[in-house]
């Protein structure tokens, strides 16, 4: 795996771009950056290249792809009914960090969508990930470009790490600035539901088309199936296992006491105050507890840091359910698959 630099001034007329963009139309494979995390692009109407995606990635093929695309006329090419709602959301916040679903027009390959008569499109507001779209002049599938189930990958570092050997090219564009994924709205349903929490919040959306809907299953309800074919998956795992502690600094010590106590070497992922309190092995920072952006734009990373050769058990403080401290919690609970340890429950 080669790692180009993009980081030049006329991405147009980029040397990288135009090697990846020449790989694209070849029916090969090629990770980017995007605002959110790397993806790993692809012809979104070639079924080979789709299948190349997956296999890199070792991805269930029923788990369905954004189509990333570098303008509001392009994606009309490939949807079928573009509702009012949608219409506004595109001129709202393309581009960036939302996934629109809309009902697909069939001219996509059926792998993209992995049978579902909807497609999720994406305008990326990274320069280089919108430069390779217009050179390689096709509509690009890309899944984050992580093997299946570990951390998204934040930086071209993470890429080569996951994927040496599966893939020819990144194209390395820095570390990205948001740091989890894009926010999925299904806008084939009135009020538009959020399928994924992400980069934009619910607030954000809901100034701009009214009431929006969340998806039940979000709540971490188990009974309640996911909407989004991909959020039924282990997802984000860490090296060794995730435990999330709410509680304030003394319990989160409490905890990790006890752990230690019981033979465990500990992992802490914590707020910038509480470095040097934990009592754990390893501290790695999320940032100060003021901020859900930067703990947003170091999670990843952070999860990566992590390994189970100096830690048996990770522990992580917990985040509000309200604008992108949501969406950690979110990676977060999946993370840990749900585990957690409550101040509350042990009074
Ligand atoms: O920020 C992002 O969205 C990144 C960058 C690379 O753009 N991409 C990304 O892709 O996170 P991926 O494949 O890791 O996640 C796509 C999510 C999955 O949860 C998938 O199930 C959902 O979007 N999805 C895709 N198409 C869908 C559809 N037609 N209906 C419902 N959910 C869909
Ligand atoms: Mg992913």
């Amino acid at each position: 795996l080669r790692q180009v630099d993009t980081s030049v001034d006329n991405l147009v007329d980029d040397p990288a771009v135009e090697e990846a963009a020449q790989l694209l139309k070849s029916g090969e494979v090629v990770a980017f950056p995007t605002e959110t995390v790397y993806g790993l692009g692809g012809d979104a109407t070639l079924d080979e290249a789709i299948a190349r995606i997956y296999e890199a990635k070792g991805r269930p093929s029923d788990n369905p792809l954004i189509v990333h695309i570098a303008g509001i006329e392009q994606a009309k090419r490939y949807a079928d009914d573009i509702p009012p709602g949608a219409e506004q959301l595109m001129n709202a916040f393309w581009p960036g960090p939302l996934t629109i679903v809309l009902r697909h027009n069939g001219s996509l390959s059926p792998k993209v969508t992995a049978g579902l008569d909807t497609v999720g499109m994406r305008m990326p507001a990274d320069p280089a990930a919108l430069a390779l779209i217009t050179a390689a002049d096709l509509p690009l599938a890309a899944p984050s470009a992580n093997r299946s189930g570990r951390p998204s990958p934040t930086s071209a570092r993470h890429v080569y790490d996951d994927l040496n050997g599966r893939i020819p090219v990144v194209l390395d564009g820095g570390e990205t600035g948001v740091g989890v994924e894009s926010t999925v709205v299904d806008a084939t349903q009135t009020p538009v539901m959020i399928l994924r929490p992400g980069g934009i919040s619910q607030e954000e959306l809901q100034a701009v088309v009214g009431p929006v809907a969340v998806d039940p299953s979000l709540a971490f309800d188990q009974s309640a199936k996911p909407k989004s074919p991909g959020m039924k998956y282990a997802h984000y795992a860490p090296d060794a296992p995730l435990v999330l502690v709410d509680g304030d600094a003394a319990f989160f010590a409490a905890v990790v006491h006890d752990a230690k106590a019981a033979g465990k070497r500990a992992g802490a992922l914590v707020f910038e105050e509480q470095i040097g309190t934990t009592g754990a092995e390893q501290e790695v920072s999320l940032g100060p507890q003021a901020d859900p952006a930067e703990a947003a734009r170091r999670l990843y990373d952070a999860l990566r840091v992590f390994k189970r050769s100096e830690v048996d058990i990770i522990y992580a403080v917990t985040f509000a359910d309200s604008g992108i401290g949501g969406a950690v919690m979110n990676r977060l609970l999946k993370a840990a698959g749900g585990r957690r340890v409550s101040a509350e429950d042990s009074n």
